[in-house]
């Protein structure tokens, strides 16, 4: 039967069923699949989970970075960004995606930390890093006196999450990329935290996580401190003294400069 979606759509309508617990595809009017194509009566669906609207494709030659690049330099503030990000539909993920997960914490803040994606939990609170690796960084910076209650703001690479979490790819994060980059310039932070391979290899243009790691860098004109991400420390604590000691030196750079 054509059900009108494209194979994207139908399957992240799928995914997202199965997520709010969906176990049988039982329809609410009996079909005889034996009748022949132009008997079957026409089934309107149920109330349901509402559509998952269809993304606006590029046009032919529209390159989705460029349009990105347009979308996220024309906003001045970062409920703009915001705003912009909303309306981007060239990126699949948001097709799948319950929430747009933004950013959490205090906008200008001197430390700015920048995450992978949201996971299940982001997805469904709309926020970055609520689920365990979120507590998990959230102990982490109050160790060094912060919190995003009071002085860090946090976002993610991709504002989207990534079907059953999985690696985001280079097209999503070169999309994601010049509102990343707006997102930083509106923030205005002291100094960027990349979490994780992810986001070096987004802003620093190069990975390898545990050689990067406690070593200041510097992008888009600000010091940058690679650290591991929550999530690994999750899997590997005994790595959670490496952080300890990355976490110390970002509070000695951060008192160096009050
Ligand atoms: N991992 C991330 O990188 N970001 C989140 O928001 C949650 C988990």
């Amino acid at each position: 039967m054509d059900s009108g979606l494209d194979y994207h759509t139908a399957r992240a309508l799928l995914e997202w069923q199965v997520e709010l617990g969906v176990t049988e595809t039982i329809g609410e009017t009996p079909l005889n699949r034996y009748d022949l194509p132009d008997k079957q009566k026409k089934v309107t669906p149920g109330p349901g989970p509402t559509a998952v609207p269809q993304a606006v494709k590029p046009k032919k030659d529209e390159d989705p970075v460029e349009i990105a690049r347009i979308s996220a330099s024309a906003a001045r503030t970062l409920e703009d960004l915001k705003t912009a990000l909303a309306g981007f539909d060239l990126c699949d993920l948001k097709k799948g995606a319950r929430n747009l997960v933004f950013a959490d914490g205090v906008p200008d803040s001197r430390v700015m930390i920048i995450g992978e994606a949201p996971g299940r939990e982001e997805d469904q609170q709309g926020r970055p890093f609520v689920g365990r690796a979120g507590h998990l960084l959230d102990r982490m910076l109050e160790a060094i006196g912060l919190s995003r209650a009071e002085n860090v703001y946090i976002t993610n690479v991709l504002p989207w999450r990534p079907p059953q979490n999985r690696d985001p790819k280079p097209d999503e994060i070169a999309m994601m990329k010049p509102f990343l980059e707006r997102h930083v310039a509106l923030a205005k932070p002291d100094v960027l935290v990349l979490m994780g391979n992810i986001s070096c290899q987004t802003v620093l243009g190069r990975r390898g996580i545990t050689r990067m790691r406690g070593k200041w860098d510097q992008a888009w004109d600000l010091p940058v401190m690679p650290m591991l991400h929550p999530a690994y420390l999750l899997r590997q604590p005994q790595a959670k003294r490496e952080t300890w000691a990355d976490l110390l030196d970002l509070n000695a750079r951060l008192r160096e400069k009050i």
